[in-house]
């Protein structure tokens, strides 16, 4: 081979000396970088539950219809446990017979939300307040019939239940029955809902099978600026924050993992 044959040959494979040198530092940084935002995405232990029995003596209530004014509709109508305690509908039938606004919303890993607001408009302060008033005002309330019943019948109706007595002397002893300690119990029980294990949790502790590869560049994808921040030396311009975001994906794609279908 003559030098001019020479010079040509490494000239074409310039490029692929280039990509052997460079990559596999990106990819090892590529892949230490995946593995600090995954663990930002760790689940946070289970709730500790304060108290079982005041849990459970909410578990009671919210499957009982005597809750409502008519006696018919349980917290559970609108909020199926089998769909993560919602509904499929887009609205549901309130105590009254109306649709209801909106649509119901999940009750799952609500302690996750500490204080609150709750409600789709962020309308409840709390739980409890929103218990108290899905009860007094709300769903749970003939309000809108021309045969309204008051909260009091209803408190009337737990405290005279010789096992709901019982039970909240176990939980609350002390403590009257009424709307607000119905309204304790029922968010002790919302706040011990945790969910169940994904398969993005899986992955998140390891399991490379576990989501696709789609899912895994969706995750990627979606986190873009963080990325580009976490990975961006100070000063860089903007464009440098750009070229690293639009190139992270592709990085993550070599990742090496196992095939998957779901
Ligand atoms: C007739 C249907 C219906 C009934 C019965 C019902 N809910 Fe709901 N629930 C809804 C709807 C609709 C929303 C969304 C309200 C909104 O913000 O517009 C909701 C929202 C909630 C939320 C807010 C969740 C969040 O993520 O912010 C909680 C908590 C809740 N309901 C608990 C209860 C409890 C406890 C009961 C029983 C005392 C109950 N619900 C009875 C339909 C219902």
């Amino acid at each position: 081979m003559g030098i001019r044959e020479r010079i040509i040959a490494v000239a074409i494979t310039l490029p692929l000396w280039v990509l052997l040198l460079t990559a596999p530092p990106t990819l090892v940084a590529a892949q230490g970088e995946m593995a600090r935002m995954k663990s930002d995405y760790r689940r946070p232990p289970p709730s500790t539950v304060d108290s079982q029995v005041l849990v459970d003596l909410g578990r009671d209530l919210f499957f009982d219809p005597q809750i409502s004014a008519s006696g018919k509709t349980a917290c559970a109508s609108c909020h199926f446990p089998e769909l993560g305690w919602t509904v499929t509908d887009a609205r549901s039938r309130n105590d009254s017979g109306k649709l209801t606004s909106r649509k119901s919303q999940p009750l799952i890993g609500l302690r996750h939300a500490g204080k609150g607001p709750f409600g789709w408009d962020g309308r409840n302060p709390s739980l409890e307040a929103q218990a108290k008033s899905s009860i007094a005002t709300g769903s749970m309330s003939m309000r809108d019939t021309a045969t309204p019943v008051k909260v009091e019948v209803i408190e009337e109706r737990v405290r005279s239940n010789a096992a709901y007595a019982a039970k909240f002397e176990v939980a609350l002893p002390g403590t009257p029955i009424n709307i607000d300690s119905v309204a304790r119990a029922l968010a002790a029980f919302e706040r011990a809902l945790e969910p169940g294990p994904a398969a993005f949790d899986r992955w998140i502790e390891g399991d490379e099978s576990a989501i696709s590869e789609q899912a895994k560049r969706g995750f990627v994808l979606s986190t873009p600026k963080r990325l580009a921040l976490s990975a961006t030396p100070a000063g860089d311009s903007p464009t440098t924050v750009s070229m690293i975001s639009a190139r992270r994906p592709r990085i993550a794609v070599a990742e090496p993992s196992s095939r998957t279908t779901h």
